[in-house]
């Protein structure tokens, strides 16, 4: 019996991929199918896979040409499985040719003629009307948006603002997009909006985007104050509008990871999160200098407070603020210090003290700890009581990772609500009060 071998995503499943198992089963006698899953296909870069795993399964049977079906989780697996099946005939789309040529030293390896003229990645732009985006704000966040948006498809960056023009101009020159100069005419030229304008602009820009019935993705801190939030979330559901905060923490494949170890009891309880986070800046910069909103807290504390909000919720009992300030009267080094009914959480950022940027979550059993840095979650290890008893998990973090909460604020304006647990609304709004409460004690 002649057993072959075959991969793919198979999402929104298609002729090319009817034709292609035709053929490889037209191979051999046995045919097995390896279909991907959503984490290995996000680990190769393939962030908007449409069709679920087990739909995915259901078409490739539905064909009729697998006589087996199995799951592709990670990379190098092909070699493995090709031994563990005995398998004769290695094969796929005339796209990968070469790719697979290693193989060839356990089976033949076969390049199937492509069908031309479709594929998953046609189907789900043309599934899905591209959404245009347009950026406001021209600072150094807003230029590493724009590299990693072109990464996942469709959202397509086409228009930046800024109240001043010439910063516009040369941005949109930079990147190839168009500037606007009134806000009016910005707007109806774009979808969504990404907002990444100074944190006290957030407010004001979420606003008039959300009343022109435009989806917003702002930059963290969303707003200042707690009534905002609450405000703008509800402008957001009457306008049926996406309104969702950039922590890009919380849409990365390791954090989420990570969170689901530490509720699985394997730390047993969780009794303390501490995470830190610092950057040194110039007195010069923006965050060192801006004297009303600018400071450490407001610069970092989301990052430092999600993983304690994400674990212990939002409803804290006290946070308390240790803070060392500068000349100039801004925090440069700040601990907030949160107490919940079942344990404790220390969040501190720094722009102007160095520290370790560590996230330490310890439970009842054992910790996680995860090194600097954190915030983009790649590797974690969690220990017992047995300092030889390690386990290690890593995920990929690519680039500046924005690529992820991209791809999840696309989903949820197509109507899936699956990425939204990552940040929910009242986690954002929890997050608003306590740099409200912190403003209010310090400025
Ligand atoms: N395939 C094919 N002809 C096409 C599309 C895909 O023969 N027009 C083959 C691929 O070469 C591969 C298998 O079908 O062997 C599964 O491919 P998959 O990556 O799932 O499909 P694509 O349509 O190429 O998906 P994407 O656009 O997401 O890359």
């Amino acid at each position: 019996m002649t057993k072959v071998i075959t991969y793919g995503t198979f999402d929104l499943f298609h002729e090319g991929h009817y034709k292609l198992l035709k053929r490889a089963k037209a191979l051999g006698d046995y045919l097995i199918v390896g279909v991907t899953t959503e984490e290995y296909d996000q680990t190769r870069g393939k962030l908007n896979v449409v069709d679920s795993l087990v739909t995915r399964i259901e078409n490739v049977k539905k064909s009729g040409f697998a006589d087996e079906v199995i799951i592709e989780s990670s990379p190098g697996q092909k070699l493995l499985d090709v031994q563990k099946y005995h398998i004769d005939i290695f094969t796929v789309g005339s796209d990968w040719v070469g790719t697979f040529d290693y193989l060839s030293d356990y089976c033949k390896v076969v390049y199937l003629e492509r069908t031309k003229n479709i594929s998953s990645t046609m189907l789900r732009a043309q599934k899905k009307h591209i959404q245009r985006i347009g950026v406001i704000g021209t600072g150094r966040i807003a230029g590493r948006f724009i590299p990693e948006a072109k990464l996942v498809s469709g959202v397509n960056v086409e228009a930046v603002y800024n109240p001043h023009p010439e910063s516009a101009a040369r941005f949109a020159k930079k990147w190839g997009i168009d500037a606007y100069k009134e806000i009016e005419e910005f707007y109806q030229a774009v979808d969504a909006v990404y907002i990444a304008s100074p944190h006290e602009t957030h407010y004001g820009y979420i606003r008039s985007a959300l009343e022109h019935g435009k989806h917003v993705l702002c930059e963290k801190p969303l707003v200042l104050q707690k009534a905002q939030a609450e405000e703008l979330f509800t402008l957001a559901a009457e306008k049926k509008c996406i309104l969702f905060e950039g922590i890009k923490t919380a849409y990365c494949p390791g954090f989420s990871k990570l969170l689901g170890i530490a509720c699985s009891g394997m730390i047993g309880n969780v009794r303390s999160v501490e995470a830190c986070f610092t950057k040194l800046e110039g007195a010069q910069t923006r965050e060192l200098s801006d004297r009303k909103y600018g400071g450490s807290f407001t610069e970092l504390g989301s990052y430092v407070m999600l993983p304690i909000i994400k674990l212990f919720g939002s409803k804290y009992e006290d946070v308390r603020f240790d803070i060392l300030k500068g000349e100039n009267g801004l925090d440069i080094f700040t601990k907030a210090h949160f107490r919940y009914a079942n344990g404790f959480g220390t969040a501190t950022c720094g722009l102007g003290v160095k520290s370790e940027g560590k996230l330490l979550i310890s439970g009842t059993t054992g910790y996680i700890v995860v090194e600097a840095p954190w915030w983009k979650t790649a590797y974690f290890e969690v220990h017992h009581e047995n300092p030889n008893d390690v386990e290690k998990f890593s995920e990929r973090f690519l680039d500046d990772g924005l690529r992820y909460e991209i791809s999840d604020f696309l989903s949820m304006i197509n109507g899936s609500n699956k990425s939204e647990f990552k940040l929910t609304r009242g986690e954002s709004i929890a997050m608003a009060e306590i740099m409200e409460g912190f403003l209010h004690e310090n400025r």
